[in-house]
């Protein structure tokens, strides 16, 4: 870092991955050339802002909160701070010490049957058919449904909560303007904070075994206030929900194209928390995440400027030979794979041993019941970003 130093209070603008904001896109579409390129290089300068693509430097990087930081970035419609995306250590590490605990291994190990019941609720309506639109029909649909069991909520409450994550995260349609978009956001960020303020009334007054009570129980050295308590019901859901939806698509859009690896799956299914991490490093759901630096800094050899943007892009540092043998090959067997999938440093992904366990449970139920499918005849898949995503996978298989 320059021993001479410029501070910035604040960022130079907030980060709009609705939008498509700052270069966020660049990944999604056929990611694995460009970024396997990247990951060999060390700054790209993107717009008075910086990239970093190397496993060294997004591990710096990210390694670096009180420098490289997320405060008071990400713009989601929120009037309220993302907790704990959105804050920086040490107050930070407050809202972990309490969460972490609510998604903990052992905690989503608990879990294990309820979520398993939910995937089948799901692949029941379609498996006799012989085809599904995998997106819409499951994808879209099973994290929501696992995070109702989470928070103690009724299966009916289902399409609430997918409307009030489309209206922060798919706000308005194609021909929508920024402005519209903006506007469906901070309206539904009202509704989603009114929806939780009514819940955890309720969870105050009588609690049950669920996340939400806890997340406002009585017993804890450092209570959150209410206003925090709804900042981090905003963030569970827009972090909790689509990645995972994402990546289902990313996975079986792989599989179906696989079938060696889909069969690896199939014959034994020991493979899958395997499977799940390699396709975690290969198809990075979550391509890129943003810092802005609070002062004047430098990454490998680059300045960066008080207040700009570093992107950290998680897809070539994935693909980078430095830490990875034979990267741009697909291998369940691939020994030590510490991918970095779901970040690092600080504000590595609070829900990953969540997400692991909807992933594997998904392949584990899918494959048991539908162990051979293609893409549809005549369907090609496209990818769509900002988070890699496919918006219409079509399968089929034999009935
Ligand atoms: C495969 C699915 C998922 C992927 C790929 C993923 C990825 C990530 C990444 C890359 C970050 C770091 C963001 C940053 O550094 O700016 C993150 C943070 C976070 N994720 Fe996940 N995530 C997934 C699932 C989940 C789930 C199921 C939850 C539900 C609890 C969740 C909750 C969070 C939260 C609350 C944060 C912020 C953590 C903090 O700031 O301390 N994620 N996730």
């Amino acid at each position: 870092m320059s021993t001479n130093t410029k501070r910035a209070d604040a960022p130079v603008s907030r980060f709009d991955f609705v939008n498509g904001a700052g270069g966020a896109t660049l990944s999604a579409a056929d990611p694995h050339p460009t970024n396997h390129a990247l990951a060999t290089q060390l700054v790209v300068g993107l717009n008075g802002s910086v990239m970093v693509a190397s496993r060294e430097l997004t591990t710096e990087t990210l390694g670096k909160p009180e420098v490289f930081s997320s405060a008071d970035l990400v713009e989601q419609g929120n009037t309220r701070p993302l907790i704990p995306l959105g804050v920086d250590p040490p107050d930070h590490g407050r809202y972990r010490r309490l969460l972490d605990p609510m998604f903990s291994p052992r905690r989503m190990e608990a879990q294990e049957a309820d979520i398993a019941e939910r995937a089948n609720r799901f692949i029941d309506a379609f498996a006799d058919r012989g085809s599904c639109d995998f997106t819409t029909e499951f994808a879209e649909l099973f994290p929501s449904a696992v995070f109702l069991g989470l928070m103690g909520l009724p299966w009916g409450e289902l399409d609430t909560l997918v409307g009030m994550r489309d209206g922060l995260l798919h706000p308005g349609t194609p021909e929508s303007t920024p402005q519209e978009r903006t506007a469906i956001q901070r309206e539904t960020a009202q509704r989603v904070y009114a929806y939780f303020d009514r819940i955890l009334d309720d969870r105050e007054a009588s609690p049950r075994d669920d996340v939400l009570s806890e997340l406002v129980g009585p017993d804890k050295d450092e209570p959150l206030s209410r206003d925090e308590a709804l900042g981090t019901c905003f963030v569970l859901l827009t972090a909790g929900l689509d990645t995972v939806t994402d990546s289902l698509t990313c996975f079986w859009a792989y599989l179906a194209q696989h079938p060696d690896r889909r069969r690896e799956i199939v014959a034994d299914e020991a493979v899958i928390p395997h499977a799940v991490e390699e396709l975690l490093r290969w198809e990075t759901p979550v391509p890129m995440v943003v810092r802005w630096a609070r002062e004047e800094s430098d990454l490998g050899g680059e300045v960066v400027a008080a207040g700009h943007h570093v992107l950290v892009n998680l897809s070539a540092a994935n693909l980078d030979p430095a830490e990875f043998d034979d990267p741009l090959t697909v291998r369940f067997d691939r020994a030590g794979n510490r991918h970095l999938a779901f970040g690092g440093g600080a504000h590595r992904c609070l829900g990953s041993h969540l997400a692991r366990r909807e992933l594997r449970i998904a392949l584990r139920e899918w494959h048991r019941r539908i162990p051979e499918y293609t893409l549809a005849p005549g369907y090609e898949v496209r990818y769509r970003p900002p988070l890699r995503f496919v918006p219409d996978l079509q399968l089929t298989w034999p009935v």
